[in-house]
This record gives structure tokens, C-alpha cells and sequence, in this order.
């Protein structure tokens, strides 16, 4: 009898550590853990933009997986993919990375339904040379809901308009919906989403808005506008692109902006340049730091509920083709390797539910890190982008 009292106390203990384990193992594991793990600790999501036709690459999907409870599709689900010629829709790529979400039990951010601007191709040319407006409009519907209704209840959010303002301006760009519907599309486009598929969360999607200034408020006054119509617009999504330092500061104030008028607000394209420094390791360093700024603005607003990075291996980025190599501004480096932005990242979400008295990081510190390190000497590593980059 004392045996299995002796085997039921061990059990129990075993029982408590493994609870506790599971309950604090983030906070506790460190690096061991993922950002997939540290996200559901606390109480949010972490995703990353993909392109299946990265599944050839056998080490993509498995990180994707273990490190990413959410997607969103690069380029698969803009209309030039998915219908590049009038009623001929083309899915395999959309599909197959919902299936591969479905099989990882992860969450789809459908990008995007409208967008359209000059310097992108993501409306096909047969679109562009409509000029009817019941012609448009009729387009703009059928699109609309073939699109969400393939994937209704399989994508969770969608962003139904990209990028509605002119990239450095405060005026709603005039691309061909605005010229041919008026700028009543933005309202249309969100009607046909939410009838296609009620369950659906439903963002408007924008560039350059973490800072204040006028474009910030030119797209505030543009979703109290919407929001005052009655449009079913239930969050907005901060891209997240720093090509220069982020301002943590402003960001937290700028979510917590439209948090305060009751809509889901996510960080939905983030990547973060390597800044200038005197070596690899420095600049990786401060590139964590950003990472952990941004990620704690989104932890302390509780209404942002998802951090999605654009890319989550260096071994591919837009930024390759956009600006040139080397800018290495994911949190995983060629070789699918945590580098300090993935620390930055999952220490950042972790501020929710143990927030640290770290001060918040402000652009001041590049410059400290970039004295600091000048100081202790140019001990050269190799750049970011080679295939032995760490
Ligand atoms: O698929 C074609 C290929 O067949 C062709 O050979 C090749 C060369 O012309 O182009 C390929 O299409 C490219 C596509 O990416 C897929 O690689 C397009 O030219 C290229 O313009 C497109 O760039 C994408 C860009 O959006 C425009 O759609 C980037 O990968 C993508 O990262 C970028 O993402 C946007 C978000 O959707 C919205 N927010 C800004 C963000 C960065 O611009």
C-alpha cells in the first residue's frame, strides 16, 4: 500500500511540474521557445507573410509551422493571382496554403481584396481598362465574392482594401476604383466582403501610419468616416515596414487610437531594416531591439491582437528585389536561424503578461548601441545574406 502511495505522490509532483512548465515555459525557456508558443502565452497571434511556392524549399513550411500560428499570402490572393483574366480564377497557390494552414492549425489573413496604385501590379489590365461603373461594379462583385466565399470560414481576416491613401500623402489615392466607383468603393468593396462572408473579420490595410502626422490623421478622419457610415469595418492593419527606426512611443499611442473606437487593430507587414553599424552583431542587436519595441507597443494595447512579419527568413524578402541584399529584416536569417529580432519579437509579445522595466527603446538608442559598439572596436562578422550569416 505505502508503494502506491509512494507512485501516486510522484505522479502528482510530476503532474504539478509539467503544469507548471506548460503555464511559465516561455518566460522561463528562453530561446528554446518559438514565437508560435509565446504568442499563445500571450493571448495573441504571430504570423508571417509565405508564398507556397516556397514549399519546395524543404525547411520552409516546417519553420513556417512550428514558429507562425497564422499566415497571410504574399502575393496569391491578390486579384492579378487569383483572377488575371475575366471569370477565369486561378486558386492552387491560395489553396494550397490554406490547406497547409488547416493542417498546422493555423489562422489565413486573406491580402488583399482592392489595391490599386501605379507602382504595383496587383489589378490585372483587364481590370484597369474598365470605365463603366456598372461594368466595375458588377467586376468588383463577382471578384469579391468568388474570392471570400471560396474561403469562407477558412480565412479569418481579410484586408479589403490596401494602402486607400497616396503612400506619402493624406488624400485617398485615385486609383482606377476611386476614378471609375468615386471613393464610395472602399465602403462597396467592404459590403460585398462582409455579405460573402459574415464571419469575417475586416481590415483596412495602410502604410506609414505608426508615426503622427497628417497621414496618420487623414486615415483616422477616413475610418470615423466609414465607421459613421455604418461600413463593416472591424480592424485596421499597421503594415509595419521600418526602413528607418520605429517610434514605439507613438506607435502604442496610434493603435491605441483606434482601439479606442472599438476595432481589432494588427501589425500586419512587419519587417525592420538592419541600420547602419560597425559590425553584423551590433547591427542585429539593435534590429532585436526594434523588433522587441514594436512587438511590446502591440502587447501593452489589448485590442492588437496579431503581429504578422512580411517574410520570416531573410532567404526571402521583398526587400531583395525592392531596395537591394543585405537588409536582412526578418526575424529568422538565411539559414532559417533565430537572430536577436526573433528574441526581440517574442520578448516583445511577452511584455502582456510580464511586462519588465525595460525602458522603451526610442531611436536615441541606435545611436548609444552604434557609440557603444564603435567603442569596443570593429570586430567585423560577415554581412547579413551570405549563407553562413548568423
Ligand atoms: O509572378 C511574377 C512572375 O511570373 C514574373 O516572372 C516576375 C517578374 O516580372 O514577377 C512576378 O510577380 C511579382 C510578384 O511580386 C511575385 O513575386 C511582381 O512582379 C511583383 O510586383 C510582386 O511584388 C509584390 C508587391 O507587394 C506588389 O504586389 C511583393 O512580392 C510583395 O512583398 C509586396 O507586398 C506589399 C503588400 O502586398 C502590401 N503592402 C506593401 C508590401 C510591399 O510592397
Amino acid at each position: 500500500m505505502a508503494l502506491v502511495r509512494q507512485r501516486s505522490a510522484v505522479a502528482f509532483l510530476i503532474a504539478i511540474l509539467q503544469v507548471a512548465d506548460a503555464t511559465g515555459s516561455c518566460l522561463d525557456a528562453g530561446e528554446d521557445c518559438s514565437l508560435r508558443d509565446a504568442a499563445a502565452e500571450a493571448g495573441m497571434r504571430v504570423g508571417a507573410a509565405m508564398e507556397p511556392s516556397h514549399f519546395s524549399d524543404p525547411d520552409y513550411g516546417p519553420v513556417l509551422a512550428l514558429e507562425f500560428d497564422s499566415l497571410t499570402l504574399e502575393n496569391s490572393m491578390k486579384w492579378q493571382a487569383t483572377e488575371p483574366v475575366q471569370d477565369n480564377f486561378s486558386f492552387a497557390h491560395a489553396d494550397a496554403a490554406v490547406a497547409f494552414a488547416d493542417a498546422n492549425s493555423m489562422t489565413v489573413r486573406g491580402h488583399n481584396l482592392v489595391w490599386a496604385q501605379a507602382r504595383v501590379d496587383s489589378t490585372p489590365d483587364w481590370v484597369e481598362a474598365i470605365t463603366d461603373p456598372d461594368e466595375l461594379r458588377a467586376v468588383l462583385a463577382t471578384h469579391v465574392q468568388t474570392v471570400v466565399g471560396r474561403y469562407a470560414g477558412k480565412v479569418d481576416a481579410w484586408d479589403v482594401v490596401n494602402e486607400p491613401l497616396e503612400t506619402a500623402g493624406t488624400a485617398l489615392f485615385e486609383n482606377h476604383f476611386f476614378q471609375v466607383l468615386g471613393p464610395g468603393y472602399i465602403a462597396e468593396a467592404f459590403a460585398l466582403a462582409h455579405a460573402a462572408d459574415p464571419s469575417a473579420t475586416l481590415f483596412l490595410n495602410e502604410v506609414l501610419i505608426s508615426n503622427g502626422g497628417p497621414k496618420f490623421d487623414a486615415f483616422l478622419a477616413l475610418v470615423t468616416d466609414l465607421l459613421q457610415q455604418g461600413v463593416p469595418i472591424h480592424g485596421v492593419g499597421f503594415q509595419g515596414h521600418y526602413f528607418g527606426p520605429p517610434d514605439p512611443v507613438q506607435l502604442e499611442a496610434n493603435l491605441r487610437t483606434f482601439a479606442d473606437l472599438g476595432l481589432i487593430v494588427e501589425i500586419t507587414e512587419l519587417d525592420s531594416l538592419l541600420r547602419p553599424g560597425p559590425d553584423l552583431a551590433s547591427r542585429l542587436a539593435v534590429q532585436g531591439d526594434e523588433y522587441f519595441a514594436v512587438a511590446r507597443a502591440c502587447a501593452r494595447v489589448p485590442a492588437c491582437a496579431r503581429i504578422t512579419t512580411w517574410g520570416f527568413t531573410d532567404r526571402y524578402t521583398w526587400i531583395d528585389s525592392f531596395l537591394g541584399p543585405g537588409f536582412a529584416p526578418l526575424p529568422l536569417d538565411v539559414d532559417y536561424n533565430r537572430k536577436p529580432a526573433h528574441t526581440g519579437l517574442r520578448n516583445g509579445m511577452l511584455e502582456r503578461i510580464a511586462p519588465t522595466a525595460v525602458p522603451v527603446w526610442s531611436p536615441g538608442w541606435s545611436i548609444v548601441a552604434w557609440l557603444g559598439f564603435s567603442a569596443l572596436g570593429t570586430f567585423r562578422l560577415r554581412e547579413p545574406g551570405r549563407r553562413d550569416a548568423n
